[in-house]
């Protein structure tokens, strides 16, 4: 995703599957661990060897960053990379500006880097990117002695002169978000002194773990209210240490979320991530009445693993709670999808962080189903969806406004509509799960390509 050159758009029409979805398949590597990976590696000593990465172009956006910063990264197989750290305080300037792309991820959680480096930077991204808040990274990471210049509303590009010698923060998150956590979290490696992050409610632990398994000393306390303080010991000996992505289970839940709603489906997915900070949207389908099985649990790279069968049955409307947001923050485009088929109202609490996603995914939603004549409401930060109890009338243009998830919730809900779905650009499916529509197609559901 050029920001300089916006990619020409792949517009795509969705008819209704007419045979049953079925097969096993695994899914592109996690996004979250991906990056993690790939910036982790490059501020560890030695070389660090990942399997199983990521390779969207999100991830790819965070590789071309730590080379600039002076890190060795090599593709060697596909999936397989080889990355060589520079050491914790020991990156380089990068001599020209950082293009994230789409990804906030890669933004919030390398400002946390640069902030605690003494060098100079300046990062920006695509259309998307530009438009999402930095304010809740450069707020907190101002305390680190870091001076920030950002556009108006704090959004990029934003310059970063950073500091070699960072404050050790302490910080409460305002909002749950696991990328403010990070970028707090990965300033303070490079701090003397004990950083502490003190969450609201959990979020994904994805940067907790992967630290402790490069070294660092990290403590989390539970707190009685549901939420954890996270305790970082500063310049920790980061040492290379290979890492197995995990099959990602945000891009998990668009192949099951199809299988369970095209009649006589029977689909397993593979080796899927089951961080329990992650699988919010497999339990709320369950409390839907899915048939989703979970066989062949392990643990591989320090994360739950396991393989998800689904199977295609009849579901009823859920009320989602508000503290589990968090733990399925991105499925909630495809929980509508599949709220817009079962029997009754479902409701979903507390969808404010949705407003600031690679769009503002609450209204985004809501168009999507609107146009393809699904009655759907949002009620202060709730939103509510009248199930339909089968087929959809679909026959609407949804507008993907530059947001992966989107699109793939627009061709999940496409292949159980009674018309046809336009979906006006399916070209960000590439940020996190190139293939989607192939894979799609091995399964049955008849894209055209
Ligand atoms: C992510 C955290 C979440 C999530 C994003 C990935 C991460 O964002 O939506 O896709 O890897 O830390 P927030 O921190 O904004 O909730």
């Amino acid at each position: 995703m050029e920001s300089m050159n916006a990619p020409a758009s792949r517009p795509l029409t969705v008819r209704s599957a007419t045979t049953p979805l079925s097969g096993a398949v695994t899914v592109p590597g996690d996004k979250s661990i991906s990056h993690r990976a790939l910036m982790f590696a490059a501020l560890a000593r030695g070389e660090t060897g990942i399997t199983g990465l990521l390779e969207g172009e999100d991830v790819l956006r965070t590789a071309a960053a730590m080379r600039a910063l002076g890190a060795t990264v090599t593709r060697t197989a596909p999936g397989t990379w080889q990355v060589t750290g520079k050491g914790l305080g020991a990156l380089q300037e990068p001599d020209d500006v950082l293009d994230m792309g789409n990804s906030g991820t890669a933004a919030r959680l390398l400002s946390g880097i640069l902030a605690s480096h003494g060098i100079f930077s300046v990062m920006t991204g695509d259309g998307s990117l530009r438009g999402r808040p930095m304010k809740r990274v450069i707020d907190p990471l101002s305390a680190t002695g870091a001076r920030f210049t950002a556009r108006s509303g704090g959004r990029l590009p934003l310059a970063i002169a950073g500091v070699a010698d960072p404050a050790p923060l302490s910080y409460r998150l305002p909002v749950a978000s696991a990328q403010v956590k990070s970028a707090v979290l990965l300033a303070g490696l490079n701090a003397p002194g004990t950083t502490r992050v003190e969450e609201p409610v959990a979020t994904r632990d994805h940067t907790e773990n992967m630290l402790r398994h490069f070294g660092a000393e990290v403590a989390v306390a539970p707190l009685d209210t549901g939420g954890r303080v996270i305790t970082l010991a500063g310049r920790p000996d980061l040492v290379a240490r290979d890492v197995a992505v995990p099959g990602d289970p945000s891009s998990a839940a668009f192949v099951l979320a199809a299988a369970l709603l095209v009649p006589g489906s029977s689909v397993t997915v593979r080796g899927v991530g089951l961080n329990p900070l992650r699988t919010g949207l497999f339990a709320t389908l369950r409390e839907m009445g899915a048939d989703l099985r979970l066989s062949n649990e392990r643990v591989e790279g320090g994360e739950p693993v396991g393989d998800l069968t689904a199977v295609a049955g009849p579901l009823h409307g859920v009320d989602v709670p508000a503290d589990r947001a968090p733990s399925m923050i991105d499925e909630y485009p495809i929980l509508a999808v599949v709220a817009a088929h079962a029997t009754g109202p479902s409701r979903f609490r507390g969808l404010e962080e949705l407003r600031v996603k690679e769009s503002d995914r609450l209204s985004a939603t809501v168009a999507l189903l609107q146009r393809n004549g699904v009655s759907v409401d949002v009620v202060g930060d709730d939103m509510l969806v009248t199930g339909t109890g089968g087929a959809v009338p679909g026959g609407g243009l949804v507008e993907t406004r530059m947001d992966h998830r989107l699109a793939m919730s627009a061709i999940v809900l496409g292949l159980v509509a009674a018309r046809p779905v336009e979906v006006d650009d399916t070209v960000f499916i590439d940020t996190s799960f190139p293939g989607f529509i192939d894979l799609m197609n091995r399964i049955g559901a008849g894209l055209a390509a």
